[in-house]
């Protein structure tokens, strides 16, 4: 038990590392929580017109997500951790990336490190959950709307392909705080005001 809640803590460190604002104060731009959403995350740093920036968040903020799990597999046969503790290593750092230690425990939706985690404890998983919300994305521009509804079919996808597996929990309970993050985001999109991908920023709400 002391290795898997010293991975679980590990993990939790790794996904409070908010890249969002850790990449826009390094490449010398102004903070994501200061304009936009204000929401520190790859779709707001887009708004910010540096598509470089967003990119490098998207990546890292999904890394922190994937190699914690990632990590977890690897040290899994000689520990003889199962399903639920690697599940839970990822919910940790999902965790991390939403109640952040070193952010005063403001952190962002969740989206791009939920996807890292769902890509490492199950690649197709992975695969089928960012067909869907790049499908979304697609046809309507709204990020956050295809954040909810690929967050949506992730527990469905994993039970209905994969069996009822101890793996579902964790993923099930990242969904749905990744949809309670998006209270805001539902509220404009039912008003309309919800703004489009590649839409400049406009000052914080
Ligand atoms: O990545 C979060 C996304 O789904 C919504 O972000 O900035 O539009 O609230 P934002």
């Amino acid at each position: 038990y002391l290795y898997s809640l010293a991975a679980i803590v590990a993990a939790y460190l790794i996904g409070s590392l908010s890249f969002a604002v850790i990449i826009s104060r390094v490449m010398g731009l102004s903070d994501p929580r200061t304009y936009g959403s204000g929401n520190p995350g790859a779709t707001n740093v887009l708004r910010s017109g540096n598509k470089a920036a967003a990119v490098l968040t998207l990546a890292f903020d999904a890394l922190k997500g994937y190699l914690p799990v990632l990590g977890a597999f690897w040290v899994q046969p000689r520990l003889g951790w199962g399903e639920l503790t690697i599940g839970l290593i990822g919910l940790a750092a999902f965790l991390g990336h939403l109640w952040p230690i070193f952010f005063r425990f403001q952190g962002g939706k969740g989206v791009a490190t939920a996807a890292g985690v769902l890509l490492a404890l199950n690649p197709l998983l992975g695969a089928a959950t960012l067909a869907t919300w790049v499908i979304v994305a697609f046809f309507t521009r709204y990020s956050s709307l295809a954040a909810l509804v690929a967050a949506a079919f992730a527990p469905f996808f994993q039970l209905l392909n994969w069996g009822a597996s101890a793996m579902v929990l964790p993923i099930g309970v990242m969904s749905l705080l990744l949809v309670w993050r998006h209270e805001g985001n539902i509220r404009k999109l039912l008003a309309g005001t919800e703004s489009k991908l590649g839409q400049k920023a406009s000052p914080a709400a």
